[in-house]
């Protein structure tokens, strides 16, 4: 019987900073695990870093840091791709013409464009606003299935898959509609100094976040810090309780458990006992991805090489998904 044909993934982070427990679970860490299902395409979004304000040699060096991390956390550049967004110049080719068949008003509507203007009053410019309509051509331009990505994302691909049926009804059926896959416990790691907030590496507050780099003494400091409440018990309830809430999410990734059955471990414990648990098991967790990103760091010419393979190889599929819109939408192509 013929092998029933995988489903794609592609996802994409920033390479904006040292990623985040945040990234870690929201994202990158399902990246790793649905290898064995999917055929993936995950890329560092180095055109989407430049909607805010970078320093030129920090973005190139953090790029390749970046490379070297995911490739830690356990992507197979064989049997999937890894790629930097600008070296396949086909994605910036099909947003032109998503950016044609996108509404200002919907644009306008972005939480996160709101968001990001109010923090960059100086620098509201254009790719900021047309941030979700790159990253719609990031992934369909791949005909993805699967865009495994944290909450605050899940806007962004709503709209890429407004888009898509848009262009399909116009022009025919051109693109797969993708799903989210968004994880129960994770999918919103919040900051550890002010749980009602989301953790992000852009935080002024060291002390809010733990880096996916931060070594054992800092996560435990960390999380001993972290803001939890008064009332002394560890109970899953994220409106009344969001410190404690984030800090089981977390613990719960990590040790398979659920909710009850953390209750149930640390009934009659403190918060210390509790935060030192879970400071435990994250250090245990990130550990061997940090040994890992050291050794493969150091050998700068397998990264690069890696992602000049990984390029060359989404390119192939995105140049096609290119030359099939330029035509549909009455582009003249002359025979290459
Ligand atoms: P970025 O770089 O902000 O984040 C990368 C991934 O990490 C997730 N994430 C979180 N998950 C849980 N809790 C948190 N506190 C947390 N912070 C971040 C994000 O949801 C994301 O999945 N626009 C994207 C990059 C992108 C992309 C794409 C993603 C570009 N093109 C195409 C998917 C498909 C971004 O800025 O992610």
């Amino acid at each position: 019987m013929a092998e029933e044909k995988r489903k794609r993934i592609l996802s994409g982070i920033q390479p904006t900073g040292t990623p985040t427990l945040g990234n870690y679970i929201g994202a990158v860490r399902n990246w790793a695990l649905l290898q064995s299902e999917y055929d993936c395409l995950y890329m560092i979004a180095d055109l989407h870093a430049l909607t805010v304000r970078q320093v030129p040699a920090e973005l190139r060096r953090r790029t390749r840091e970046l490379a070297a991390l995911l490739l830690a956390v356990g992507i197979d550049p064989k049997n999937h791709v890894l790629f930097v967004q600008s070296h396949v110049p086909a994605h910036c080719e099909l947003a032109w013409v998503l950016a044609c068949n996108t509404q200002f008003g919907e644009l306008s509507r972005m939480t996160q464009f709101k968001d990001k203007s109010a923090k960059h009053p100086d620098n509201v410019n254009g790719g900021l606003f047309t941030y979700p309509v790159l990253m719609a051509a990031d992934i369909l331009i791949y005909n993805a299935d699967l865009v495994p990505v944290g909450q605050d994302q899940t806007q962004h691909l709503e709209i890429a898959r407004v888009i898509a049926n848009r262009f399909n009804g116009v022009y025919g059926e051109t693109f797969t509609l993708p799903e989210g896959y968004v994880p129960a416990a994770g999918a919103k790691i919040m900051s550890l100094s002010e749980p009602t907030k989301k953790m992000s590496k852009s935080d002024t507050n060291a002390n809010s976040f733990v880096l996916m780099t931060d070594d054992r003494d800092a996560i435990v400091r960390k999380f001993k810090r972290a803001v939890t409440d008064s009332d002394g018990q560890v109970r899953f309830d994220r409106e009344n309780k969001p410190g404690v809430s984030n800090l089981m999410a977390i613990y719960s990734t990590f040790t398979g458990r659920t909710m009850e059955e953390i209750e149930a471990e640390f009934a009659g414990k403190g918060y210390g006992d509790f935060k030192l648990a879970v400071a435990e098991v994250t250090a245990d967790a990130l550990a061997p991805v940090q040994a890992e990103y050291g050794r493969i760091l150091a050998d700068k010419a397998y990264v690069d090489e890696v992602l000049k393979d990984g390029a060359a190889r989404a390119a192939r599929l995105a140049n096609r998904t290119v030359s099939k819109v330029y035509r549909k939408v009455g582009l003249l192509q002359l025979d290459r």
